[in-house]
């Protein structure tokens, strides 16, 4: 499936160099000679939360049927989908294991902390006030347990080995379509201070801010990735169109606006901080694409989500109570805000291939 697909893009020959199909047909990235990624980190939103909000008192959550439906068991586990994130798919085409656990997952042992955690929060964002309105963790929170889980490390592996597996590891940092979708336009709090252009400017400063936080601590390799087109999130065409459930122009162009000010930033960040691989991972395009040519993936319904009517249900408004689809694997969308599995797969398998030799 992935051969197949990527032989229809001008990555071709890059990607089959880099890539070879495991024993269950899965790619794998096939990392340069003398290269090691000991573990994946991740910060951020719902699109690498792994459960952390299970015990939050907050209305952001996915630990309930229909999410996990998919999943082992069909277990809910937090996470915003039918089945794995990109964090789970990220950690197990480098090899490395087949879940990433939330960092917040009480039953961790020390080998999963040696191999990577996620800290993002469903409902995150740069904005500190996009946090506070969902009650969910904050970068500054997050940050907190990654100070935590780096003293845990050193009292397992000792100091050298510590600094060794950060400077390694890859560091994924997802987020800003809350602070777009939620803070600025649907709750629109900010929209009384802020216009598009200062707001797009105060989420880049606090995305510079934190990588080099991360950095400080030691943090090398760091894939940041850049804003979806919201403004074709199902929950958006309801919320946002004319009635008509088009994608939202006005969302989709800050989105853009946001991207091209994040894009010199990062590489800015990539060229002063020595020893540091920092990448600006486009997901906006490729997103774009699937939805304006969803045939060609494999995929036949983009405007609205599995979950329910699919055009407003997400976190608690999906739930147990709620019709699923009947084939989730037509859908680019799960619920009115996340992609499906197979939505994921789609991306993350372009974005690995894109982007992982730019972290060597
Ligand atoms: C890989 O490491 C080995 C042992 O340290 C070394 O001999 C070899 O030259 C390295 N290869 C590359 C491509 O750096
Ligand atoms: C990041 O900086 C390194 C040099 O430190 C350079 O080789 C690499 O091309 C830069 N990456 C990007 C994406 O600009």
């Amino acid at each position: 499936m992935y051969l197949t697909y990527s032989s229809s893009s001008s990555l071709t020959i890059f990607l089959v160099s880099l890539l070879l199909v495991g024993d269950h047909g899965r790619a794998r990235i096939i990392l340069p000679e003398n290269v090691t990624v000991p573990a994946v980190i991740a910060f951020g939103d719902s699109i690498v939360d792994q459960g952390a909000n299970n015990n939050l008192k907050t209305l952001v959550k996915a630990n309930f049927a229909p999410y996990g439906k998919d999943f082992v068991a069909g277990k809910p586990t937090g996470r915003f989908s039918n089945n794995k994130t990109p964090a789970d798919m990220i950690v197990e085409q480098l090899g490395i294991k087949v879940l990433l656990p939330a960092y917040l997952d009480p039953s961790l042992d020390d080998k999963e902390l040696l191999t990577g955690v996620s800290f993002a929060s469903g409902g995150s964002g740069y904005d500190p006030q996009t946090p506070k309105i969902t009650a969910v963790l904050s970068f500054a929170d997050q940050l907190d347990q990654f100070k935590e889980y780096i003293e845990k490390l050193k009292g397992i592996v000792g100091e050298e080995r510590t600094q060794y597996i950060l400077a390694n590891s890859l560091f994924l940092v997802v987020a800003g379509s809350d602070d777009l979708a939620n803070t600025y336009f649907t709750i629109g709090i900010r929209r009384l201070q802020y216009d598009i252009p200062s707001y797009t400017n105060l989420m880049v400063s606090s995305a510079s801010n934190f990588i080099q936080d991360i950095y400080k601590l030691g943090a090398r390799r760091i894939g940041v990735f850049n804003a979806p087109p919201i403004g074709c999130l199902p929950s958006q065409r309801t919320l946002g169109g004319n009635g008509l459930r088009m994608c939202v122009e006005e969302y989709n162009k800050a989105a853009q606006l946001y991207n091209s000010k994040l894009q010199p930033e990062i590489k800015h960040l990539n060229g002063t901080l020595a020893q540091s691989r920092i990448v600006n991972i486009d997901i906006y395009r490729p997103l774009l694409a699937i939805i304006e040519n969803p045939l060609q993936y494999g995929l036949e319904v983009v405007d609205r989500g599995c979950c329910g009517t699919g055009n407003i249900e997400v976190a608690v408004l999906c739930n147990q109570l709620l019709p699923t689809c009947l084939d989730d694997s037509k859908y680019l969308f799960w619920d009115s805000y996340h992609p499906t599995e197979k939505g994921y797969n789609i991306l993350i398998s372009q974005v690995v291939g894109k982007y992982i030799s730019d972290f060597f």
